[in-house]
């Protein structure tokens, strides 16, 4: 029974977690014995749209450096940085032709130690973006590999002879385009790539690929990597007969038919290397981030590692993959998760995803709603990963027309593919031009939005997005129960609300969060979690004074939150 709600909206501006350096060995941070990694926050960065520090248009990392207090206030302990090597940029640096060098379009090895270390007297880790399926085809490797079949490098992409005159040697399709094989004059063979012909795909099978590739991580460890996101891990290895994958009904949106990808995703051999990877990685006392797309709990599970002992964090996108406000279906995916019995890792958007405040918005509410899916995902158990200026409230912009597009599956697909620069576009620091991003004109153009949703003019507005965000993130550094409290999920037949209890030791936190647009009563038996009656404190809540609490009721406004300290 509720006998009372406080209103105690705390403000607490930054809160700093104490945590080993890299290259610390595994360290606990809590009784519990969780790591650095389970109570931080991570924060995406795509570093072509963060921050132009030498104004040509395209962000930087001596950028980055200078927002590192934007981030240590906002409440951020480590920064994902997608793939800042040299590349030629077919795919925006997932093409990498030097994994141990810095692209010069983002400065030097010099600038990138001096981020590790101004990173470090903020108590904010680095992640690099390890792109371990491909190199580009202008990587050393590659060039040497297709110079003759004979050649040093020959054996570390998968060359194959076609089936017949201009027939590739099996139906494997590219993610990017039509058939996953590229014939190659020089040598009269084809090569194999997953994604562009501009990505060849590495042999996995090559023992001296993966040494090149594990030195790869201890460079980075050395100077001063806390770990890696690894990308498209389920593609590294193809069946060795290069059986053809079956036939499915229908077609996709390229107009290709569609098949059942068995033969060349998530074969057993991954976890193979995924095994020796976090081996390396153990040494250094680093954590590893999976992207990880998964059909469902137990593929999930897999990346764990039977022994826990593959990767400490794979991405759970099942949960970006509910992509209505539907309390039901959250709890259904949260539940999987939180009981797979490895360390949820939350996210609610990236750099190939559409924006939250577009996929959830309903054109009216959006600032509230970016505010209640933050409070879902930053309350949860588990690591979140925030992308960036999810925590302004961006929106996706994408292309008009075909000759804007940037992204070469947006001009392969157009229009029913449109490609991903609307979720890349520069950060919104300021309501000046380009949005404060570069006084060059951006790579990819701000939407008009910039002009309200910024970092300056949000600051200012304690109603805000970042302001929200801002609290809670310090809310959730300063609550053990939020950090290592158990999920208990609540009132779980109810349709409009998601209600939830995090409880630790003898502290508990109530979330209550109306997905709905219309007001919404709820009550809780909080019987079986030990109060018989109990006294809230609410902790954060937007809609200040929209949410009203009667004896043993509670009543929310449309998509408002409520964020509470149980007490006896
Ligand atoms: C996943 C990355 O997130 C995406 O941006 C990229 O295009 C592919 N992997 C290929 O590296």
């Amino acid at each position: 029974m509720f006998k009372k709600l406080w209103f105690a909206i705390l403000l607490v501006l930054s809160l700093s977690v104490a945590a080993p350096h890299a290259g610390a060995q595994r360290k606990a941070v809590d009784a519990e014995g969780h790591e650095w990694w389970q109570h931080a926050v991570f924060y995406e960065i795509y570093p072509r749209s963060f921050a132009d520090s030498n104004n040509d248009g395209v962000g930087d990392l001596k950028g980055i450096t200078e927002r590192l207090d934007y981030l240590k206030e906002l409440g951020v302990d480590a920064i994902w940085i997608t793939p800042c090597f040299p590349s030629p940029q077919v795919d925006f640096g997932y093409d990498v032709s030097d994994y141990e060098q810095i692209d010069p379009i983002y400065g030097t090895l010099g600038d990138f130690d001096r981020l590790v270390s101004e990173g470090r007297k903020r108590g904010i880790k680095i992640i690099l973006d390890f792109v371990v399926n491909h190199t580009s085809d202008q990587h050393k490797w590659f060039l040497d590999a297709k110079s003759s079949r004979t050649a040093a490098h020959r054996d570390w992409y998968v060359w194959r002879d076609g089936k017949g005159p201009n027939q590739p040697p099996n139906n494997w399709l590219s993610l990017f385009g039509l058939s996953a094989w590229k014939f190659d004059p020089t040598t009269s063979q084809y090569y194999y790539h997953y994604f562009y012909p501009e990505q060849p795909d590495l042999n996995w099978r090559n023992p001296a690929v993966e040494k090149a590739m594990f030195d790869v991580t201890r460079y980075w460890y050395k100077r001063g990597v806390a770990g890696f996101r690894l990308d498209a891990v389920d593609t590294l290895f193809e069946d060795r007969k290069l059986t053809d994958n079956p036939l499915l009904p229908g077609t996709d949106k390229f107009g290709r038919p569609k098949t059942d990808e068995k033969y060349n995703k998530k074969l057993p051999e991954v976890h193979d290397v995924l095994r020796k990877l976090r081996k390396v990685a153990d040494e250094h006392g680093a954590v590893l981030i999976g992207e990880t797309w998964t059909s469902d709990i137990n593929e999930l599970k897999e990346y764990y590692g039977e022994h826990g002992n593959e990767l400490q964090m794979p991405m759970d996108f099942m949960f970006t993959e509910v992509n209505k406000l539907s309390p039901p279906d959250f709890r259904k995916q949260i539940a999987a998760v939180d009981g797979a019995g490895g360390w949820p890792v939350y996210v609610i958007s990236n750099h190939d995803i559409v924006r939250s405040y577009n996929r959830y918005g309903d054109g009216v509410h959006n600032d509230a709603i970016a505010k209640l899916m933050a409070a879902l995902y930053l309350t949860l158990r588990g690591t979140p990963i925030l992308y960036y200026g999810e925590e302004l409230g961006m929106e996706n912009n994408d292309p008009k027309s075909k000759d804007e597009v940037k992204d070469p599956i947006g001009k392969l697909g157009w229009p029913l593919e449109k490609g991903r620069d609307g979720e890349r576009t520069p950060m919104q620091w300021s309501d000046g031009p380009n949005a404060g991003f570069s006084k060059a004109t951006p790579w990819l153009p701000v939407p008009p939005s910039a002009k309200t949703h910024n970092v300056a003019t949000e600051k200012k507005d304690p109603n805000s997005v970042l302001s929200f965000y801002r609290q809670l993130l310090a809310l959730r550094h300063q609550q053990a129960a939020l950090l290592d409290g158990k999920y208990i999920p609540l009132n779980e037949d109810d349709p409009n609300v998601l209600s939830y209890l995090r409880q630790y030791k003898d502290e508990s936190i109530l979330v209550v969060l109306n997905m709905s647009g219309t007001e919404q009563k709820v009550r809780f038996s909080l019987a079986p979690q030990g109060f018989a009656s109990v006294k809230l404190t609410a902790l954060l809540a937007d809609l200040p004074g929209s949410i009203q609490a009667s004896a043993d009721q509670l009543s929310l406004a449309p998509f408002s939150v409520l964020i509470a300290k149980l007490s006896k």
